[in-house]
């Protein structure tokens, strides 16, 4: 006797259904999401769906960036979409869309969200249509925006600082490391290896000991001649809060609580011997590292330099008029 059937044939109403129970399983913070496949914006999340056969879901062949909406305006969408164009280059991915009109479907849904505070997140993909390795035949190329409340991170990494280990898991090589693409498999290790140890987040140090980045981070140093250094971005994301901050640190310097700004190699020794570390991007800002491999940073307490650079990013953000773009809810 063959066995009963355990599986059933869902029909669409009943896939309608079962999304939404899904849902109801975790609470999500999605408010609005754009799909030039569906050629339109869904405000239920349990709609916020894309295909399986995408090449993006089954091979990672995609790419993403984030930009924040601070009371009520986008900062620095721009720099953002240079670099989403940039990863798209290097992945080969076709654009659906041009950039103005990608930038126009973005600040439109941020409208349609309502969101004054919050995340844009928006992918590109290479499109449905079989499982090879290469993108389907006739594929056409996927554009999506989130708008959702963003990542949060404990309010003890600013008040008390950050404590992070180098991470077991290699570095990527520069190509993928200058790439915002979908597969962030060795940022997720990273940042799975630390939280099991008890840490805040992984470092990557490459093969010469230099210091790389974070999991979805930039890191600093402020030496103990009071120089505030960066590493080099050739092997590294360009992250543009760290590019931002980097300019607006020379007020540091009029204020002397730095000498002089530089972008250099930094290796491992040299930033754990730090006055200060910091962790640096659009979701944590500016974050104090207090401790790396159990090894104190400076006097053990977030330094100076890093609340200063905070206040400068956190400023910039509200004010900084030819990086805000008005959002027209
Ligand atoms: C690997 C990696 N490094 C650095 C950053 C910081 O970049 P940004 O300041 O543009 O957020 C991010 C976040 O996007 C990232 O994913």
């Amino acid at each position: 006797m063959p066995e009963a059937k355990t599986l059933s044939v869902i029909q669409a109403d009943g896939v309608l259904r079962r999304l939404q129970a899904l849902r109801s399983q975790q609470e999500v913070k999605y408010w609005a999401f754009y799909s030039s496949q569906l050629g339109g914006v869904i405000t239920d999340p349990a709609l916020m769906v894309i295909p399986f056969d995408d090449h993006m879901v089954h091979r990672g062949h995609g790419i993403f960036d984030t930009a924040a909406i601070v009371e009520g305006k986008i900062y620095d969408l721009d720099a953002h979409l240079d670099r989403f164009l940039r990863s798209a280059e290097a992945s080969r991915l076709k654009l659906p869309l041009g950039r103005e009109e990608m930038r126009r479907v973005i600040i439109e849904t941020a409208a349609i969200s309502g969101a004054r505070e919050g995340s844009i997140r928006y992918w590109l993909s290479s499109g449905l249509g079989s499982f090879e390795l290469s993108p389907a035949k006739g594929a056409e190329p996927g554009f999506f925006v989130m708008i959702f409340a963003g990542l949060t991170y404990p309010e003890s990494f600013y008040t008390e600082g950050m404590r992070v280990m180098t991470t077991s898991y290699p570095i990527k090589p520069p190509l993928y490391a200058k790439t915002k693409s979908t597969n962030y498999l060795p940022n997720v290790l990273m940042q799975m290896e630390a939280k099991e140890k008890g840490l805040d987040n992984g470092i990557f140090v490459d093969a010469d000991g230099h210091v790389g980045e974070a999991s979805n981070m930039n890191v600093a140093f402020v030496t103990r001649e009071g120089v505030l250094k960066h590493p080099r971005f050739d092997n590294i994301l360009s992250g543009c809060t760290s590019l931002r901050l980097l300019e607006l640190a020379s007020a540091l310097v009029g204020r002397k609580l730095i000498k002089e700004v530089r972008v250099c190699d930094v290796t491992a020794e040299e930033g754990r011997g730090a006055a200060e570390m910091m962790l640096i991007g659009s979701s944590i800002q500016v974050a104090p590292v207090v401790e790396w491999d159990g090894q104190k940073i400076g006097d053990g307490r977030p330094g100076p330099v890093a609340k200063a650079l905070m206040e400068l990013l956190e400023k910039d953000m509200r004010t900084a008029k030819d990086r805000l773009i008005e959002v027209p809810y």
